[in-house]
């Protein structure tokens, strides 16, 4: 028989979501005729803006042509998309990205999951509290870590509690570690770090060798002009950053998938013996190996996110959920609830009413009100007591779920 990674078997019974869909489907056995209203896992509920679809379409009948017909593409991304992404997303902010930074992918999920693969076995690394929990789970997976304890903090990783005290934002650790994740406009809290949280993340991790992972995966959510959308925005960090983001929360791309990263040049690590070698240049040998390039017709629908029409149309998408961030906001304060969040990011974080802790409230908001949200412990022992409740979905169901909840925790 083959013998498996035993690893895997420290991870908590399942995944999150998995795992909410599995609560959810048992209760809909039970009430099939139950209107459920799903603001639990961050999945876009509007359809393709008309330039994206547009574009995909074409790309999909160049494909139908001798001439136009395209095998693998390169591993890294077509340059149209990369142009295009240095171009609108860095360009305007004063960011300067060379084209062989860029690495185009199906999914910050998956970049974010396997990025730890290009750092040592023996690394001591840090993850904010709560936390997107695909950080933990990899390296869990990955060996690098000991067993969780009953709150469900795993031996040898370095916990940062996100609090109402910290704004949610905790600044560096005391100890020295050589990989942080950050994520900003922040998943599941709906925190944001502003230029000064930033700075103080970059000068400490120059000053410590530490890699930063930055996962900007909800940028376009960033209302407030003032607030840094690239950690590169920043002083130094190119020679400690490494940064994430997707185009699936920002133009609708959770089935389609395109996400890109960026490894700076200047951004290095070290080998046992004291070498110095570029990361981008492992990170590019493990994409060429494992990985072979998001579909032409995919990368030509992203490339028309930045075309004129495209920005317009995803702006207006982004402006719809964060108007549904805004009326959750004030609906569920009106109901007396606990609220943080919302503002930069289309996640709502709010405390468990009556003393709940996340699970029961979670199962008595399916029960009585028949929405969907996440326990907020379900990303970290610090999140309990929390839940996360999305703004992706219609106005119409968000004010419906608003007036379900106010009616069965009203106070
Ligand atoms: C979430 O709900 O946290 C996200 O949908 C997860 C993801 O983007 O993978």
């Amino acid at each position: 028989m083959s013998r498996i990674n035993e690893h895997y078997h420290k991870l908590q019974a399942g995944y999150l979501f998995p795992e909410i869909g599995r609560r959810v489907g048992a209760f809909q056995n039970d009430h099939p005729e139950a209107a459920l209203i799903r603001l639990g896992i961050g999945d876009v509920t509007l359809p393709l803006a008309p330039a994206i679809v547009e574009a995909m379409k074409a790309a999909v009948d160049e494909m139908a042509s001798d001439e136009g017909f395209r095998g693998y593409g390169p591993e890294n991304g077509y340059e149209f998309l990369v142009d295009a992404i240095r171009e609108h997303d860095y360009a305007p902010r004063g960011v300067e990205i060379a084209r062989d930074e860029v690495f185009v992918s199906d999914g910050s999920k998956q970049d974010s999951g396997n990025i730890q693969e290009i750092f040592a076995q023996d690394i001591r690394i840090a993850v904010t509290d709560p936390v997107y929990p695909v950080y933990v789970d990899t390296n869990v997976m990955a060996g690098r870590t000991g067993n969780a304890d009953d709150d469900g903090r795993y031996e040898g990783l370095v916990y940062l509690p996100a609090t109402e005290d910290n704004g949610f934002m905790p600044g560096p650790p005391s100890e020295a570690v050589d990989l942080v994740y950050l994520c900003s406009p922040n998943n599941p809290t709906g925190a944001v770090a502003s230029r000064e949280d930033l700075e103080a993340w970059v000068s400490w991790a120059c000053e410590h060798g530490t890699v930063l992972i930055f996962d900007a995966a909800y940028d376009a959510f960033i209302q407030d002009e003032s607030l840094p959308r690239s950690i590169y925005e920043i002083e130094g960090a190119r020679r400690c950053a490494i940064e994430m983001r997707s185009f699936s929360k920002r133009a609708g791309f959770t089935g389609i998938r395109c996400a890109y990263t960026v490894i700076p040049a200047e951004l290095t690590g070290s080998t046992s013996s004291g070498e110095s070698v570029e990361l981008r240049s492992l990170w590019s040998r493990r994409h060429a190996t494992k990985f072979n390039s998001v579909p032409y017709p995919v990368q030509r629908a992203a490339e028309a996110v930045f075309s004129p029409d495209g920005q317009e149309q995803t702006r207006q998408q982004v402006a719809y959920y964060m108007a549904n961030a805004a009326q959750l906001r004030e609906g569920l304060a009106a109901a007396g609830m606990t609220v943080f969040g919302g503002e930069n990011a289309p996640y709502i974080w709010i405390r468990t009413p009556r003393g709940l802790s996340s699970w029961d409230f979670f199962d008595r908001l399916l029960e009585e009100a028949q929405v969907v949200c996440t326990p907020g412990s379900g990303f970290g022992a610090s999140g309990e007591g929390y839940a996360r409740i999305s703004a992706f979905n219609s106005h119409e169901n968000v004010a419906e779920a608003i007036r379900r909840i106010e009616k069965a925790f009203g106070s």
